[in-house]
């Protein structure tokens, strides 16, 4: 299989990468194939609503950072995302992100993107409430789903400790990838 990880934290520490990473690493060995995008070291814009993408039917034309993930996106089974929590929400570059998958629905309402990838949401916060943001992570999870996505799993990381290989959450985090 095919996956697609896009972490969304700036920091090199990040616990939602670690946790991404440690999926990806259960995943990879089983023989699966993995494509990281690490949104803060992207040039990536918002959306232009430039129309492009309507009018043409394809893919965002934008000439930045974003342009091979459209090709690993038709071909991925599973599209991981992630991010640290940025005022009761995903962050910024997160969203921007995913405002750019407007180019994969036609004006007729009809998707571009063959249904069924799996999805799986990692997300880190001080919060020590596991469920404190729920309604805003399902929120950005949704919208994917809105794409034809199938939603996997979603790991809620709390009070911002720094993960150590053996965290619960890192051993949750390796079976995860080690299942797909
Ligand atoms: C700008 C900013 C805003 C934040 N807002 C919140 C918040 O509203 N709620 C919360 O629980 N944590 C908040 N945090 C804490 C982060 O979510 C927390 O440190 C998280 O573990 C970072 O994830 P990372 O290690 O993957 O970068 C904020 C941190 C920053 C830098």
């Amino acid at each position: 299989m095919k996956i697609i990880a896009i972490l969304g934290s700036p920091r090199e520490q990040s616990a939602s990468s670690a946790i991404v990473k440690t999926i990806l690493k259960g995943a990879e060995e089983n023989g699966h194939v993995c494509s990281v995008y690490e949104v803060n070291k992207m040039n990536l814009k918002g959306c232009q609503a430039c129309g492009n993408c309507k009018k043409n039917e394809i893919d965002c034309v934008l000439n930045d950072d974003l342009k091979m993930y459209w090709n690993d996106l038709h071909e991925a089974d599973v599209l991981i995302v992630s991010s640290p929590n940025y005022h009761a929400n995903v962050c910024g570059p997160m969203i921007s992100f995913l405002n750019r998958h407007y180019c994969l629905r036609k004006k007729d309402r009809t998707l571009r993107l063959k249904a069924g990838k799996k999805l799986i949401g990692v997300f880190s916060q001080g919060n020590s409430d596991v469920n404190g943001y729920e309604s805003a992570y399902k929120w950005f999870l949704s919208r994917f789903e809105a794409y034809g996505m199938e939603l996997q799993d979603i790991i809620v990381h709390t009070e911002a400790i720094p993960v150590t290989d053996d965290a619960e959450i890192i051993k949750r985090a390796y079976e995860l990838g080690q299942k797909l």
